[in-house]
């Protein structure tokens, strides 16, 4: 039997899987019930899974019969805060919560992926260490998952990682070497100024007319201090000031985004923008303060593992089925912490069809997954960790 049989005849187990998850989405860190299915699903399976040092969230350990290298896998598993807005009978029943990032098909892809390597586990060459990660969606689970040993004991040599993505038909894999995702950052600036009178603006310094240059200055940044070829985007997404319309107030405070996706460009773009809010404020008599987070980093791949991964879906999915993604995206990804520390790379898993609610985008309450994606998603996985640990590929074939 080849792979794709094999995992055609468990199809409805993993679509199974798939949609108990999506049925009773959890917020992050809060994944408790996905993460029994998760450890249940793996003890049935009888592979050797513990939880890593969270509430929530799992790694398990499969070793090949033959020595190699240590693989990682990671699948994260929270949901939105955000109102389901489909029909569908497995839609979810948590009021207010919903997977429309696809993390419960990332889940199933993984879950699917242990049961095929399990079979596979006589041909295997090497470990494979799956990690199921709570708190995606903004609040550190990479960086729990790695601060709690999840890249030690063993220690990896690579890791993997897919997303849905709905801008690629269902059935095909999207690879891009380099940077695949954006960093993103945030900031505070807080302009102090003198308040009075309005009539009398004299008197005072008005912070209101400081942070509408500070505002303006800092898309100059884009525009005039980095390279036309590197993308970078900044937006202020919230400013306040003063109370009324005839006071001066003493003080503006705005707070903003930054998407970059060179590393160096993205230290760069932190040091102009205080230079710029401090400096310009300075200039018109007044003072900034600026509060500069550094959140997720760009998700950068390997370009070696990218043509292992293309290498193992050409060969087992064939070649139409894999597209280069062209440009990267600035969303971010927490995924990039772990590639910060080991080699590896995150690949795309179309998702639409020819209905128009699967060509929503993600994060809209009623986006429709097309499930072939699942199992795409599982023949990645598995034909990538068989390619990247040198196991025989031919036993993929039947
Ligand atoms: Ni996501």
């Amino acid at each position: 039997m080849t792979i794709l049989e094999r995992i055609e005849e468990k199809k409805e187990e993993f679509v199974g899987l798939r949609r108990r998850i999506h049925e009773y989405p959890e917020l992050s860190m809060q994944e408790i019930e996905t993460t029994k299915l998760v450890r249940e699903y793996l003890d049935h399976l009888r592979i050797e899974n513990y939880p890593n040092g969270n509430q929530t969230g799992a790694v398990a350990i499969l070793k090949g019969a033959k020595p190699g290298p240590v693989i990682g896998l990671r699948a994260d598993m929270d949901a939105l805060k955000l109102t389901e807005n489909t029909n569908l009978p497995f839609a979810s029943k948590n009021a207010g919560v919903c997977h429309a990032c696809g993390h419960d098909l990332h889940t199933a892809v993984l879950l699917g992926t242990a049961c095929l390597l399990k079979d596979y586990q006589p041909e295997l060459c090497g470990t494979v260490k799956f990690l199921f990660q709570p708190a995606e969606e903004g609040y550190g689970g990479a960086k729990s998952m790695i601060a709690n040993g999840a890249l030690e004991n063993p220690c990896l040599d690579y890791i993997l990682a897919c997303h849905t993505w709905p801008e690629m038909p269902a059935g095909t894999i999207g690879v891009r070497k380099g940077a695949m995702l954006g960093a993103s950052d945030s900031f505070k600036i807080t302009v102090k100024g003198k308040g009075g009178h309005a009539a009398h603006p004299h008197k005072g310094i008005d912070p209101v007319v400081v942070a509408a240059h500070i505002i303006t200055e800092i898309q100059t940044i884009v525009s005039r201090r980095v390279a036309p070829v590197d993308p970078v985007v900044i937006t202020v997404g919230h400013l306040t000031a003063g109370t009324v319309s005839n006071i001066i107030p003493g003080e503006a405070v705005m707070e903003g985004t930054v998407r970059t996706q060179n590393p160096e460009t993205r230290i760069q773009v932190s040091e102009y923008l205080k230079q710029l809010a401090v400096g310009t404020a300075y200039a018109m008599g007044a003072e900034a303060e600026v509060e500069y987070d550094f959140g997720y980093p760009p998700t950068m791949n390997d370009p070696k593992v990218i043509d292992w991964i293309s290498e193992a879906v050409t060969e087992i999915l064939g070649p139409e089925r894999l597209l280069q993604v062209p440009v990267s995206s600035m969303g971010s990804e927490d995924f990039s912490f772990y590639l910060e520390k080991v080699p590896g790379a995150l690949f795309r898993i179309g998702t639409y069809d020819e209905t128009p609610e699967s060509k929503w985008a993600l994060h809209n309450p009623a986006i429709i997954f097309n499930e072939q994606a699942i199992l795409t998603g599982i023949a990645g996985m598995v034909s990538s960790v068989f390619k990247i640990s040198g196991s025989d590929m031919n036993v993929l074939k039947g």
